[in-house]
């Protein structure tokens, strides 16, 4: 609700607010805000103000002129903010625009099976205990693309000289994404290989305890790979569960001002507060499915959709999951049911749901509508330990409220670790991933043979609000362009492996 006040009206309430610190600086009973509950009267509190209460009153609290110190940046800010929204909205004009070049890595990756194949004949297992990608497979080059490495080559580079010629691209054109996705359509059909999976999509849960491992930067690398770098277009739903929405604000689509264009709809807490309200009648839950399906968004990347979050970080603190009644809990199977409901009308391959750090309601119920948990940790002490006591509270506070309440609540079936932020010239990082791959050979982790290592690239496309798949054009200069490079082929591994396995997995 907006109340317009007059300029009276406005000079009185700043008089009125005056008069309320000058009560409280003179008799210094003035030591946090909630001294003066009238939230109106401490915007009024600036710099004039704080001049004009120390002539009068002789003295100001540090408290007062703290507070008026930060409410001055608070204003300020709010300038910086729209220049910076617009910033974003302008150059992601650009985004999504690649070179002809990376044609070649959304088709058939050759240049990254050549990659794997010499890093296979060259790894020495005496020499480092650690491989940092997936074998060269020959075999799993034919379950997904229907040929082998040779025949692939040349199929892809016949297919792009032969459309190069026929749509008169040069070397300088440039695709969005949504032709790459068309393009690649166009490929697996000459394949004979233009699978629409109906398969129920697959859910993957982004969850670990520690904040600042990279869990977002996964979610979304992999999800651009699923869509655009695995063996077959995938069409995949991202799912922000962290008001912190890094995934959020990177995917949305932002009108010329820079403001998410999805403003209006639900976001993934709203339906999670209508979830716990909804009445077990017909009408509800019809309501409630319309609900669950119109707060999906689309995002900057084509076959990548949203459900977003919103910056409401007090859905945490109100709820905790379990089986009780109340307003105050919500049951296990929420996100569950939710993202049953979305799929009832739109059709995913791949679901990744990115959660925020701890152990919270939110990341609770993220991790019980997975069937695969992904968890994300970098090799150093500090974080292996927090790993650590993250697998004991979850043996001991989340897996008991579930198991313990109703056997239909299920736990994801798989959970793997994958390694982030890798340095690859550290030996000691080397040895934490050998010691860990021995450490975890008899627990419910496997440890992921793709490790991400550390990149400017990460920094840089999270700087930028982009992901390593639709970076801003000035962040893919020279001197990024291998770290991107780099990264992509590791992700590319990634949904390479996930889409294998699971091919394997349903016998197809
Ligand atoms: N492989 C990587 N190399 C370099 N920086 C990374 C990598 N992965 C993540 N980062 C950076 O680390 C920071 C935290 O990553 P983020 O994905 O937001 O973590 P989380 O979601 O676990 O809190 C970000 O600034 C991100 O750019
Ligand atoms: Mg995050």
């Amino acid at each position: 609700m907006t109340v317009s006040v007059s300029c009276e009206e406005l000079a009185d309430l700043r008089e009125q607010a005056f008069q309320a610190f000058k009560y409280c600086c003179k008799n210094s009973i003035i030591t946090n805000t909630s001294t003066i509950t009238d939230d109106r009267y401490w915007g009024y509190l600036d710099v004039g103000m704080v001049r004009r209460l120390q002539e009068e009153c002789g003295y100001v609290p540090p408290y007062v002129i703290e507070q008026a110190r930060h409410l001055k940046t608070f204003n300020e800010l709010n300038d910086v903010m729209a220049l910076i929204s617009k910033h974003f909205s302008q150059i992601r004009t650009d985004y999504g625009e690649v070179p002809r070049s990376l044609l070649y890595t959304f088709l058939y990756d050759y240049e990254l099976f050549d990659y794997l194949k010499k890093a296979d004949e060259q790894f020495d297992e005496k020499a480092s205990g650690v491989r940092t990608s997936i074998r060269f497979d020959e075999s799993m080059i034919i379950d997904l693309y229907g040929f082998d490495h040779a025949t692939m080559k040349k199929k892809v580079k016949s297919f792009v000289s032969k459309a190069s010629k026929e749509n008169k691209w040069n070397n300088s054109k440039r695709f969005h994404l949504h032709e790459v996705i068309q393009i690649r359509e166009t490929f697996f059909e000459s394949l004979g290989r233009a699978e629409t999976s109906s398969q129920a999509a697959r859910v993957l849960t982004v969850y670990t305890q520690k904040g600042g491992v990279g869990k977002s930067h996964v979610t979304l690398s992999l999800a651009g790979a699923l869509a655009l770098a695995s063996s077959s277009n995938k069409r995949v739903l991202v799912v922000d569960t962290d008001y912190q929405q890094s995934c959020t604000s990177t995917l949305v689509k932002r009108n010329l001002d820079g403001y998410f264009e999805y403003r209006q709809s639900l976001c993934v807490f709203d339906l999670f507060r209508k979830y716990t309200e909804t009445e077990p009648t017909l009408e509800s839950l019809s309501t409630f499915k319309e609900d669950c399906k119109s707060a999906v968004v689309e995002t900057v990347i084509p076959n990548v959709d949203l459900l977003p979050a919103s910056s409401d970080s007090s859905f945490d603190t109100q709820f905790s999951v379990g089986a009780g009644q109340g307003s105050k809990f919500i049951k296990p199977n929420a996100l569950k049911v939710i993202l049953d409901n979305i799929c009832e009308e739109n059709h995913y391959d791949y679901i990744l749901i990115d959660t925020r750090p701890d152990i919270h309601a939110s990341a609770a119920l993220s991790y019980y509508a997975g069937d695969e948990q992904l968890a994300i940790l970098k090799p150093t002490g500090t974080d292996v330990q927090s790993f650590r006591n993250f697998a004991r509270r979850m043996a001991i506070d989340v897996i008991p409220t579930l198991i313990s309440n109703r056997s239909e609540y299920t736990t994801p079936q798989k959970s793997r670790l994958i390694i982030n932020q890798f340095l690859t010239q550290s030996q000691v990082q080397d040895s934490v991933v050998t010691i860990l791959q021995s450490a975890l050979k008899n627990t419910m982790y496997e440890l992921m043979d793709v490790i991400v290592p550390n990149s400017t690239a990460a920094t840089t496309c999270s700087a930028q609000e982009a992901t390593i798949w639709n970076p801003a054009k000035n962040t893919t200069g020279k001197d990024d362009h291998n770290p991107l490079k780099a990264q992509r082929r590791v992700f590319s591994q990634l949904a390479l492996k996930i889409t294998h396995e699971r091919m394997m997995e349903e016998g197809k």
